[in-house]
């Protein structure tokens, strides 16, 4: 029998607790490798494992359990941003284990003139108040490289005639734009780089689709991690306020040649709010210096795990969650920071959105337009709060199982899952891996 294809996603606009879902079952022994498919090192997963915590930003968590880790297609990978998370997992561990990792040959490369670039075309949009507010990780301009296919892949490296002829190209388009921009790009200094980089990194050079079909038909469960999330999809977010990935789990197969057919689970993380770092609409948007919106953003911690921005807040948009469930294909959800939400007398859920002029209400049909997103208001239900409690109340509450959990906590619950019609497979409830409640279990 083939093993399971677990996807994890998020369904808002990334910092969901992806995380902690993707370290909950990367840590499970019924789990034989890890994926990312698609972002580069604007992501940010922070997980604690043996008492250490590793912020990572590239490396798939599957590094941290010391499990086959892959790096597909979809990613665009910096190597001076690997080099440094594969020192710090070394000096972590007091071991290499960078055997474990494995890249694909058509990964594309963030070359460094990327930042730059991004930089640059950033404050360009900021001027026509279009800026995304991006990590400046590089992460637009190596993928817009990749569409109009003048960059470099990992595969690259291994044909010196192919690279010395690529880097040409890429030398001879970009001087048009050096000048203006102040990117210094020089061919030399970039084959000195990339030769460094191929002799440090060859054996981790891997066909990923291949390699994971494999595993699969051994009978082993893979879990492939999302970053960033739905509403920051390239095709599908909120455009131009998005990433340049696909974030979705369609990306899970595109991203890695692996088929569809194997990504039997797909579950997205919902917060049980609505945060987000950078610019773009947000529905139901609260002010995040006074009041709930406050205290929640203190309570939560949110701020941006690569930028460290104070993130946005709004309360939970059900007509964003539906729209992920049916672009994903969604078979659960995990909902996080339930904990968070619940210290609230009273906390809201948006419904619908009713578009002013015309009264029409929407369910589900995420808007396309900004003027026609920015023209609804929200349509809300108000539950009550389910308190505060300290991580030992909750974790009381845990061993006693979900019929013990707080008779307004169950409601939201149950209204989420009746409302959207999938089930809660996981509840978050606090920071550590054993305040995650394991509502249903698929491995
Ligand atoms: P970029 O991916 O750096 O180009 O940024 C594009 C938009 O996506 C910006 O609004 C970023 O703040 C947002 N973004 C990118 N990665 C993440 C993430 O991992 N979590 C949350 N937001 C992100």
């Amino acid at each position: 029998m083939t093993g399971k294809g677990i996807v994890v996603v998020g369904t808002q606009f990334g910092d969901e607790g992806k995380g902690k879902i993707v370290d909950f079952y990367a840590s499970k022994s019924t789990i034989s490798a890890v994926v990312r498919f698609n972002g580069g090192a604007n992501a940010g997963h922070t997980i604690v494992a043996d008492g250490i915590k590793y912020a990572l930003h590239l490396l798939p968590s599957g590094m941290v359990f010391e499990k086959p880790s892959f790096i597909g297609n979809g990613v665009v990978l910096e190597f001076e941003q690997l080099e440094r998370e594969l020192q710090d997992v070394h000096d972590k561990k007091k071991k290499d284990i960078s055997s474990l990792l494995h890249i694909s040959e058509r990964t594309t490369l963030v070359l460094p003139f990327h930042k730059q670039l991004d930089q640059f075309q950033e404050s360009l949009k900021k001027k026509l108040s279009k800026d995304a507010g991006t990590t400046k990780r590089g992460i637009g301009p190596a993928y817009s490289d990749k569409a109009n296919r003048v960059s470099i892949r990992f595969i690259d490296l291994f044909d010196e005639n192919h690279l010395q002829a690529a880097l040409d190209v890429m030398n001879d388009y970009y001087a048009y734009f050096t000048d203006e921009v102040g990117i210094s790009l020089s061919k030399q200094d970039l084959l000195t780089q990339l030769h460094r980089y191929k002799e440090l990194y060859a054996s981790m050079l891997t066909d990923v689709g291949y390699e994971v079909e494999k595993l699969f038909l051994e009978g082993k469960n893979i879990l492939f991690e999302g970053a960033q999330s739905t509403l920051l999809d390239i095709d599908q977010g909120i455009y131009p306020f998005n990433t340049s990935s696909i974030t979705v789990v369609s990306g899970a197969s595109s991203g890695t040649g692996v088929g569809p057919q194997h990504l039997t689970e797909r579950i997205g993380v919902v917060k049980a709010f609505t945060s987000r770092v950078g610019g773009g609409p947000v529905m139901g948007e609260l002010d995040y210096t006074q009041g709930d919106g406050k205290l929640i953003q203190t309570e939560g911690a949110e701020f941006g795990t690569t930028t460290g921005r104070p993130r946005r807040i709004a309360w939970l948009d059900l007509v964003a969650i539906k729209y992920a469930i049916r672009i994903n294909g969604l078979t659960g959800l995990a909902i996080t920071k339930v904990d968070i939400l619940g210290i609230l007398p009273e906390c809201k859920v948006i419904v619908g959105y009713k578009e002013k002029i015309s009264g029409k209400i929407i369910e589900s049909q995420f808007p396309a337009q900004l003027s026609k997103f920015e023209s609804c208001e929200p349509i809300y239900k108000t539950f009550k709060g389910w308190g505060k409690k300290t991580e030992d109340e909750w974790k009381e509450i845990i061993k006693q199982g979900y019929g013990s959990f707080p008779k307004e906590l169950r409601e939201f619950i149950e209204f989420i899952e009746k409302e959207t019609k999938v089930q809660a497979y996981i509840i978050g409830l606090g920071q550590s891996r054993d305040l995650t409640f394991e509502k249903i279990k698929i491995i």
